[in-house]
């Protein structure tokens, strides 16, 4: 793959170092006229016949097809819109409907503590609302294994931890659940266009993840999800949204669900957003990812020699071993927020998870080696140097 040529394919500011595509990828630079044509000459000159006339409608099964071939996902088994929140909230009761079918004693819904926050309260909120005497459970990462017992009815994770990058395997645990009647959930939010997934072959079940991160959607880019084709026809959406309906602009008074993934619409899709997300799409079109890991590897690897070799003060969080993590690399510093400011404040950009994990995402569309030897030099004089001591850099923002 030419690296050299996706990087040009994204604006990256003068005088920055951008490691903080974990969190929000870069502008491609076709999303801004993608985004002006679609106002101007859809939105503007269409007006409400963009729905039809410009595909606005078929949209989510459209952009969901290119997500599916970056996932392993058979086609016709992703669906575009809304958050990621929201989308775990669907998966997820979903999942507790099939798994009451087949065994009603099952009440556990098990995670892990690295598993992100909003995925959790989701949960919760949802064993609440249903109130049919479900549990979630959390096991440290590397104990879920263990754990995976007739008492679980329903395996939820994030593949690739959102603070250390430890990397779950999704071909093993899936394989394990099943074995054990389990039903599987993979948020993808830190895999998706990070690391090779392959939902079909995993014979996952559910998934779903966020499109600003990696695949460089914009802030606020709509949410994915995927629900196995063997088991689109047997759910009924917690969230029965008319765009979800068999036939929506019949405008009937009773639900009916729309065939396969469909269904998993809820209301209008953001048709702005979703521009952008398709001038990032295309560049993903033409990425090998099996080459895209192979650089992220070498990448992260070098980003944690350099680092290792500049600034034996940072304590190395992510797996040293490349095949564990996604693509991004945390280093453990009790002045982390600070470390991180004082970085930004020199161009070098990456983000802060408290309490002390200071995280570089290693994106190698646009991120080379180049990128990496100058962030690891910039990473160590603000260490060594002490640099990040300043009022200016201890102040706490509202995102960090
Ligand atoms: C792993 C993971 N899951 C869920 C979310 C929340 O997604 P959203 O805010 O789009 O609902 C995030 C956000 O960063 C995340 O990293």
């Amino acid at each position: 793959m030419d690296f050299a040529a996706t990087k040009a394919m994204f604006h990256l500011p003068e005088g920055v170092i951008y490691l903080d595509g974990n969190s929000l990828g870069p502008l491609p630079k076709t999303a801004t006229a993608r985004v002006k044509a679609m106002m101007e000459e859809e939105w503007g000159e269409l007006l409400i016949r963009g729905w039809n006339a410009a595909g606005w409608f078929t949209q989510p099964q459209v952009i969901g097809d290119k997500i599916a071939r970056l996932i392993g996902a058979e086609a016709g088994s992703v669906t575009v819109g809304d958050t990621l929140s929201i989308r775990v909230f669907q998966a997820l009761s979903s999942a507790l409907d099939l798994a009451e079918v087949k065994d009603k004693s099952r009440k556990i819904i098990l995670s892990d503590t690295g598993n992100f926050p909003t995925d959790l309260y989701m949960a919760q909120g949802l064993i609440d609302a249903l109130g049919r005497g479900h549990q979630l459970q959390l096991a440290e990462p590397e104990a879920v294994e263990a754990m995976l017992d007739a008492s679980v009815a329903i395996l939820m994770l994030t593949e690739v931890d959102y603070r250390t990058g430890r990397k779950h395997d999704i071909g093993r645990l899936t394989r394990l659940a099943h074995d054990r009647g389990i039903i599987t959930i993979w948020d993808l939010a830190h895999s998706a266009g990070a690391v090779p997934v392959d939902l079909a072959k995993a014979g996952a079940d559910f998934a779903a993840g966020c499109t600003y991160k990696y695949l460089n959607g914009g802030p606020g880019a709509p949410a994915f999800l995927y629900v196995a084709p063997r088991h689109q026809r047997h759910i009924n959406p917690i969230l029965p949204g008319w765009m979800g309906h068999d036939r929506p602009f019949a405008f009937t008074h009773d639900y009916a669900p729309a065939k396969g993934i469909e269904r998993m619409r809820i209301g209008t899709p953001p048709v702005i957003a979703l521009a952008a997300l398709e001038a990032s799409l295309d560049i993903w079109d033409r990425v090998d990812m099996a080459a895209l890991r192979m650089q992220s590897m070498r990448l992260t690897d070098l980003l944690v020699s350099q680092v290792a070799r500049l600034c034996p003060l940072l304590e190395l969080a992510s797996p040293k071993d490349a095949a564990q993590r996604g693509s991004q690399i945390s280093f453990r510093f009790k002045e982390g927020y600070a470390a991180i400011q004082a970085l930004i404040a020199r161009g070098i950009i990456g983000d802060f998870r408290a309490p002390d994990l200071m995280r570089f995402g290693v994106c190698p569309l646009y991120n080379d080696e180049a990128d990496v030897m100058a962030a690891a030099a910039h990473i160590a004089a603000v260490i060594n140097q002490r640099l990040w001591d300043e009022p200016k850099f201890l102040q706490k923002q509202a995102v960090t």
